[in-house]
């Protein structure tokens, strides 16, 4: 078997045309952009890895579904079908349906947050902390050791550290701590794994102090796929069961649909605790609608309802997983530095390794972002110190830990031949690399400056 090819389980029935543009269009265009990937049209581009959120191939059988989509505004047919699939698979009995990830993060989080509150995560994501913050409280992220070194091989790498729980838990005081959320797998760390053991170890020093444990499961169909490889006791059990007992460790989730649940929006928060729901509800109706819709149509609840079937299965999760391997161990044979192992969803390459001569006041994950646009159209996110970065008092840049670059995998898109057009665009730039130069931010807003930053080459 070993030596077969890993092929797509699908075959491709409705397709996207891709523009392919050439290097001298793609210049004009990156300049209109003002070097921001974020700020340029989609059909400018040819292959995007900016994210894996909402950009999921749909199957035959979710289109044929949304057909069956009920738009009543109260008790819908597809209301009743998602959550009794979304009750079945975490066993959690209350559902709030969002139109999407941190709309759920909102729901919860006002509600429990508030100044001087502490939640604690392996990382929280970007909205999941910009939720607890906005609402007063404080995030700290104490992911294992491990998680904090790119080279470093550990097969849990998503672990949080139960010691540093301990001792926080202790600081603060159990009744400060707003919750411990535990991210899976951990998209902000390389969408690395997290293990049973790590959760179940989370769960009983959470129950032995009464503090709430949500899981933020918008992939947990990938974490499972890693549980059943590399955990000792898990080669027997199905993907889905190795889920739900995950699940039954926590006291609720949230989950952003546009990732594991192979659909293009959607997500929801899902809690055992009825007086918690109750509280979280009010939210729901007041800001995304109704208790039987959220912000969703039928049609999306529909799809939803078949995508969280659709992604437990055992050929479509080994194939998702072996493709994003089969990336990042191409990239690594040619010597690209990279988060290793790979993750699930994404590869995270090391843009301060790959271009040791830019330095971090020139954002080389900038620059490589730029360069891998200009070069082949591919489009991806830089996370480094132009999304974490900050200053001092005297303006001076206090860098991000790590200078990364995302490539993230949108799900039943693109097949190995795009993935090897992105490793030759790899070697290319290996080659020019001396030609590589910085970026200086010309505009920046105060918040999440990233998106909308605009920069000019340093020549
Ligand atoms: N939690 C995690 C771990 C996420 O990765 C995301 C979104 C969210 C919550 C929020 O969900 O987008 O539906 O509101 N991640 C996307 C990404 C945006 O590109 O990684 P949302």
């Amino acid at each position: 078997m070993h030596h077969k090819t890993t092929i797509e389980p699908f075959r491709i029935k409705v397709v996207e045309q891709i523009r392919l543009t050439t290097e001298a269009e793609r210049r004009q265009y990156l300049k209109q952009a003002q070097y921001n990937p974020f700020l340029l049209h989609s059909d400018e581009v040819i292959i995007d890895l900016l994210t894996d959120s909402g950009t999921s191939a749909m199957s035959a059988n979710q289109w044929s579904a949304i057909m069956r989509g009920d738009e009543s505004y109260a008790g819908a047919k597809s209301w009743l079908r998602m959550e009794s699939v979304i009750k079945d698979l975490t066993g959690y009995p209350y559902i709030l349906p969002t139109h999407q990830g941190r709309a759920a993060e909102h729901l919860l989080y006002s509600r429990i947050g508030g100044p001087g509150k502490v939640f604690i995560s392996n990382t929280h994501f970007d909205t999941t902390r910009a939720n607890i913050e906005f609402s007063g409280a404080t995030a700290v992220d104490i992911p294992i050791e491990a998680g904090k070194h790119p080279e470093v091989y550990h097969p849990f790498k998503g672990n949080l550290d139960t010691e540093a729980l301990e001792q926080l838990i202790e600081k603060h005081g159990a009744e400060n701590v707003g919750a411990v959320i535990l991210t899976v797998t951990n998209n902000s760390g390389g969408g690395q794994p997290v293990s049973m053991a790590n959760a179940a170890a989370i769960s009983e020093i959470c129950r032995q102090h009464r503090i709430l444990f949500i899981l933020d499961a918008c992939r947990i169909a990938e974490n499972a796929y890693f549980i059943h490889q590399r955990e000792e006791g898990y080669k027997e059990k199905n993907y889905r069961d190795i889920a739900k007992e995950m699940f039954s460790l926590a006291d609720g989730c949230i989950m952003s649909a546009k990732k594991d649940g192979l659909v293009n929006m959607g997500g929801f928060l899902a809690l055992k605790d009825l007086d918690l729901a109750l509280k979280c509800r009010t939210v729901l109706i007041i800001t995304e609608g109704y208790s039987t819709y959220g912000g969703l149509s039928g049609r999306d609840m529909e799809a939803i309802a078949t995508g969280l079937e659709e992604v437990f299965e055992a050929d479509y999760l080994n194939y998702r997983i072996k493709s994003t391997a089969y990336m990042g161990e191409k990239l690594r044979e040619i010597g690209v530095p990279l988060i290793w192992p790979p993750g699930g969803h994404a590869i995270y390459v090391d843009a301060k390794a790959f271009y040791p001569h830019i330095p971090v006041e020139e954002f080389p994950g900038q620059a490589l972002v730029c360069e891998l646009y200009l070069k082949a159209g591919i489009r991806c996110c830089e996370i480094g110190s132009v999304m974490f970065g900050r200053y001092d008092e005297d303006g001076k840049l206090i860098p991000a830990a790590m200078e990364l670059v995302r490539l993230a995998i949108p799900r039943r898109v693109y097949t190995q031949s795009h993935v090897d057009y992105v490793v030759e665009t790899f070697r290319e730039l290996e080659q020019e690399r001396d030609r590589a130069h910085g970026y200086r931010i010309t505009y920046e807003p105060p918040f999440l400056r990233h998106f909308t930053a605009r920069f000019e080459p340093v020549l």
